[in-house]
């Protein structure tokens, strides 16, 4: 029986729907710390390399196996492979979702903590040693994590209940203007405060010394981190897409847009952080330690504050809601659930599951001393996914699209039919899927290994 599907109104919907995937913690949070820790703009440059020559073939890779199909991943895969051959993807695609959700849901509560007590002016005056005691209560708890990530994830279960259209496509719609003109006002005040250049110069300024392949692989783990793929979440999405989106034009747009986010958060934090002479190389604790103690030094601070934590929020929420959507379609399409019964669920395992990683944080905690390869769940969780998961099944899906799918299907999704006169590019794309992606794919995973 086919289930009656929707489907996203406009182009418009589709980019900024799609974007909204995109533009989560990973721009707010993961981008700058990454890029402070490995010697600013020599990151960024093998970053964009990364996004260029693997992500967005992986991208629209996801797109034409989402819009193809317009089923679940699970479908998905099962349909466009006739036999199911490749039904491993899904299953990685499922298990990379729930252990992601699982630790997204921690950092977007510590988020949401934030943003609370920015608003109540719990972060006005703060010191090194006070943000770092604020931190700690906040992930190590041990209530409050647990507290903030079921609330995380009432919000994102709450919104889908809405629907493609009534939910993901209103509020993406709605809130990603806002994001980008919040995000723009951080950016130019931190631009406008004296010494603002010395963090210009670090994010435009390569040194290549710090460089080495782990650099690399960081890079390539969060170009599949940053433009969603590898998950079945762009799979998901795109299944929702008008027939005639332009699949790789909406690729490219999405992927530059992203980039320029990340690079806008970038400017938002590390020339305030210059100016206030602080370190930008202080690792994931950046957005949590350093940047509350950029707004108490700030004149009129405590605004921006808020409205610094109100974007990450955003677009947190967006994000965690187009991973949650790719477990939801599997529960309602391959098991027939009612979609409501399918949230409930997925809310519950994701809370049981997730509080493993949000009460790793303690180390005198009922989970503080257990360490699982050495590692807290939520260091697992988040190597298991990153390093592992996402970069595996986003080369099973470009050997999937390159290699075993026929090139007229490839050429009539990429072309809608022929109406779009794009051949040399579809060319082009198709090579540096079938030789390009892979190998640098197989080479940097390979090579950080040994
Ligand atoms: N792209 C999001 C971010 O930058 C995270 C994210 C959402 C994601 N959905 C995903 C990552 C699917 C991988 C796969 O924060």
């Amino acid at each position: 029986m086919e289930q009656k599907r929707e489907k996203f109104s406009s182009s418009l919907a589709v980019f900024l729907a799609t974007l909204s995937s995109a533009v989560g913690l990973g721009n707010i949070w993961m981008f700058p710390y990454i890029t402070g820790e490995n010697g600013g703009a020599a990151f960024i440059i093998i970053y964009l390399i990364c996004v260029a020559l693997v992500g967005l073939p992986v991208l629209i890779s996801e797109f034409i196996i989402g819009r193809g199909t317009r089923r679940n991943v699970h479908g998905a895969i099962s349909k466009i492979t006739n036999k199911n051959r490749f039904k491993i993807i899904s299953v990685f695609a499922i298990l990379a979702t729930y252990f992601m959700l699982s630790f997204y849901t921690v950092v977007v509560g510590w988020v949401y903590s934030y943003l609370y007590k920015a608003v109540i002016g719990a972060l006005k005056g703060v010191t090194s040693e006070t943000t770092s005691i604020l931190f700690y209560n906040t992930s190590v708890g041990p209530i409050a994590p647990i507290i903030w990530q079921m609330i995380a994830l009432l919000v994102g279960g709450t919104i889908l209940v809405l629907g493609v259209k009534g939910g993901i496509e209103k509020l993406t719609k709605t809130l990603m203007p806002v994001l980008i003109l919040l995000l723009g006002i951080c950016a130019f005040r931190s631009l406008t405060l004296a010494g603002a250049m010395e963090g210009i110069n670090f994010l435009i300024k390569p040194d290549f010394s710090k460089v080495h392949i782990g650099v690399v692989l960081s890079a390539l783990g969060l170009a599949f981190f940053k433009l969603s793929v590898g998950s079945g979440a762009m799979i998901t999405y795109s299944s929702y897409y008008t027939d005639d989106n332009n699949l790789i034009g909406t690729a490219g747009k999405v992927a530059i847009s992203d980039t320029l986010v990340s690079l806008t958060a970038g400017l938002a934090i590390f020339p305030a952080a210059f100016s206030f002479g602080l370190e930008p190389s202080s690792g994931p604790g950046l957005l949590f330690n350093t940047v509350p103690l950029i707004f108490a030094k700030m004149p009129g601070g405590w605004v921006l504050s808020i409205i610094f934590f109100v974007l990450a929020a955003m677009a947190a929420t967006m994000s965690m809601i187009s991973l949650l959507e790719v477990l939801i379609v599997v529960f309602t399409e391959e098991l027939k659930m009612e979609r409501k019964k399918a949230i409930i669920m997925n809310v519950i395992i994701i809370a049981l599951v997730g509080s493993l990683a949000a009460l790793s944080g303690n180390p005198n905690g009922i989970l503080g001393n257990k360490l699982v390869f050495g590692l807290t769940f939520f260091d697992l969780f988040d190597t298991l996914v990153s390093k592992i998961l996402l970069p595996i099944n986003g080369l099973l899906i470009i050997l999937l699209t390159g290699y075993f799918i026929n090139k007229k299907y490839l050429t009539d999704q990429l072309s809608n039919n022929g109406i779009l006169n794009n051949e040399l590019t579809i060319k082009t794309l198709i090579f540096i899927m079938k030789y390009i992606s892979p190998i640098l794919i197989i080479i940097v995973f390979l090579k950080s290994f040994i």
